[in-house]
């Protein structure tokens, strides 16, 4: 599957680790967070919003990814911050999955 207006694709499912890992890939030298969530997967952006953590590299905690730099924490289905220090929100996306494959909508307005 190839990306196209609208639609970007991140990945294929079975590069998505599993477990306490989340997974950093770039598209289009943009780094996303992927995570897997049981069989959902959730998309963000990999940069912290509160320094240089990635969170692809971070641990999934629950329903939170934790940032490997200052153990911050974000709700991964809405971005929101849930531990210190972080205090704004991540962006996150609607992901769709099609044949195996993970893509977003880059466009897609942020969620309220
Ligand atoms: Fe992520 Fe500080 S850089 S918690």
């Amino acid at each position: 599957m190839t990306s196209s207006p609208g639609k970007l694709v991140i990945c294929h499912t079975s590069e998505v680790l599993e477990g306490e890992f989340a997974t950093r890939i770039v598209v289009d030298d943009v780094a996303y967070a992927v995570y897997r969530l049981g069989d959902r997967y959730y998309v963000s952006q990999d940069a912290c919003s509160h320094g240089p953590g990635s969170l692809g590299e971070g641990t999934i905690i629950g329903e939170e990814i934790e940032c490997p730099f200052h153990q911050g924490r974000f709700h991964i289905p809405t971005g929101k911050p849930t531990f210190p220090p972080c205090t704004e929100p991540v962006r996150v996306w609607t992901v769709h999955v099609e044949d195996g494959t993970i893509w977003i909508d880059p466009d897609e307005p942020p969620p309220a």
